[in-house]
């Protein structure tokens, strides 16, 4: 029976991109590139497996076992903490964790912080260290509308291109960690599938050395 090597790759732009480095790693698997709406994809010759994942969830596959190795942002890694080897920075999907406000918002130190975040965990950790007295508003999405609407004073959130903030009339305060992509693996399947794992790996390695 063939052992596969399961990869969870994020859906969406960035999935794209990296499931480009793999199929340059040698690890090619063409169906995946047939436009349907097929979670699993497999090369049985090349024994790679691959799915798409939820981007926030791809980590949990890896934790699990579920999927061998996987591509998530650091922004996911540092949030959950997932008990899960982190192998390389992919040097892609390139971001920024960063406090934003209104442009007038003046902050008041007497006063609890109210900061509306998908990252609780990001956002309590970079307060704590400063000292600063929150109150933790936790959304899913469009966290943009929560200053606006004045459910929260800023927002802790991924600036990319900072459009989004932009055409909402917010701006950047401070931004205070880099993301980026980054390979995982599952820590059992390391052992067991190393030399796989190991391949892939430096492949990935040299293609992000050049950018
Ligand atoms: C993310 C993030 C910002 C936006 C930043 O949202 O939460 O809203 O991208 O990108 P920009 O600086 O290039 O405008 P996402 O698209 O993941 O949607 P969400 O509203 O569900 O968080």
């Amino acid at each position: 029976m063939t052992k596969f090597l399961n990869v969870a790759l994020p859906k969406g732009r960035l999935g794209e991109k990296v499931y480009a480095m793999f199929e340059r790693a040698g690890f090619e698997c063409p169906s995946i590139k047939e436009n349907n709406r097929k979670l699993v994809f497999e090369n049985t010759e090349k024994a790679v497996r691959y799915f798409w994942v939820k981007p926030s969830d791809v980590a949990i596959y890896v934790e699990r076992g579920a999927a061998d190795v996987g591509v998530c942002g650091k922004d996911i890694l540092l949030e959950y903490q997932p008990d899960v080897y982190e192998l390389l920075d992919l040097k892609t999907g390139v971001c920024s964790m960063a406090v934003a406000g209104k442009k007038d918002f003046v902050d008041d130190r007497n006063k609890t912080l109210k900061v509306a975040t998908k990252f609780t965990n990001i956002a309590k950790n970079y307060y704590s260290k400063l000292g600063r007295d929150i109150d933790i508003i936790h959304l899913n999405g469009s966290i943009e509308l929560a200053p606006i609407l004045g459910l929260s004073d800023v927002i802790v959130d991924i600036v990319e291109t900072g459009t989004t903030l932009k055409e909402n009339n917010l701006e950047v305060k401070e931004k205070f960690v880099p993301i980026s992509a980054r390979l995982i693996a599952n820590k059992s399947s390391f052992k067991f599938k190393n030399q796989v794992i190991e391949k892939i790996t430096k492949s990935l390695r040299e293609q992000t050395d050049v950018l």
